[in-house]
């Protein structure tokens, strides 16, 4: 089955060098209409988990996410427990490359997405949603958890920094919308890299352009402890009996 994976992606992966090196060089990413957002939103509701967690194993998904979502790694972000609304969003955000990054990790799920349909991004987005959320990643810091605790629940009224629990909840469990997305539990490798995407203006799937306006006035200090508070809010879980 990993041959079928290898032959599909490099079957794809010409023509999508091409699109994909057109877009990255100097088009603009496109925004989301919000009536299309609305219409493929609508799908979710139809996911199956256990179609999804089939297909986490079957294209393997699991390799890079962990065998349930839990991702393993540093660099690649956790899935599970994330609200289904947005991992469709984010699925078709990568479809459409609308998630770029400077060290081209986002490539590989630009890559992994062509090969996806509606149907089948509801049905994965059902199946992490149905996990529990992410334990803590173990590289997680309680003294950079503590200094980033303030501006999340508080924000910083002088630059104009909204709290972020305000939308993220105040567990970073997710709140407002249904496609903001979880960050509880979050590697923070891969958070650090998402807020600096934002600050830069690299990834552009935020509608109305929300997180790059907020990614903007953060020090580089303050987005690690943002990423680290975060991380400590994951699940406790007690090491298995020796
Ligand atoms: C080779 C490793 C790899 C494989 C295989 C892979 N991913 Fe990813 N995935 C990543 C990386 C790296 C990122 C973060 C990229 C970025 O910075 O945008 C990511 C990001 C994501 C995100 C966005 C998470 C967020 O919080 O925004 C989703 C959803 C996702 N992957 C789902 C999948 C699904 C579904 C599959 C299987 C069809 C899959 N991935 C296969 C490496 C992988
Ligand atoms: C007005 C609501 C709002 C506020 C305030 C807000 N966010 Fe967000 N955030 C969002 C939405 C909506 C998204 C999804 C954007 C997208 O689809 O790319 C998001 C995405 C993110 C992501 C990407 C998660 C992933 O899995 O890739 C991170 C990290 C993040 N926000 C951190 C923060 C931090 C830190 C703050 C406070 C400094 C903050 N946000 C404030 C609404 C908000």
């Amino acid at each position: 089955m990993k041959n079928l994976l290898i032959t599909l992606l490099t079957t794809g992966a010409a023509v999508l060098a091409v699109t994909v090196a057109q877009a990255a060089s100097e088009a603009p990413a496109p925004e989301w209409e919000p009536s299309r957002l609305e219409q493929a939103l609508s799908r979710v509701a139809q996911g199956k988990p256990a179609e999804g967690e089939r297909l986490h194993h079957y294209l393997y998904c699991s390799a890079c996410h962990g065998d349930d979502g839990n991702s393993p790694s540093r660099n690649w972000p956790s899935l599970t427990g994330q609200k289904p609304d947005y991992v469709m969003k984010t699925l078709l955000d990568y479809k459409q490359n609308m998630r770029r990054d400077h060290y081209r990790k986002a490539y590989v799920m630009t890559r992994m997405t062509q090969l996806l349909d509606e149907k089948q991004m509801a049905d994965l987005a059902a199946y992490y949603a149905s996990r529990p959320a992410p334990v803590v990643p173990p590289q997680t810091s309680a003294k950079l958890a503590k200094q980033g605790a303030r501006l999340a629940q508080q924000g910083d009224g002088k630059r104009g920094i909204t709290a972020c629990a305000a939308c993220h909840g105040e567990r970073g469990e997710s709140g407002v919308t249904p496609d903001t997305p979880a960050l509880a539990g979050q590697t923070p490798e891969y958070f650090v890299q998402a807020m600096q995407m934002y600050k830069a203006g690299m990834r552009t799937s935020d509608v109305g352009g929300v997180m790059r306006m907020f990614a903007k006035p953060l020090t580089d200090s303050e987005i690690q402890a943002l990423a680290h508070y975060y991380a400590s809010l994951g699940r406790q879980v007690q090491a298995p009996a020796k």
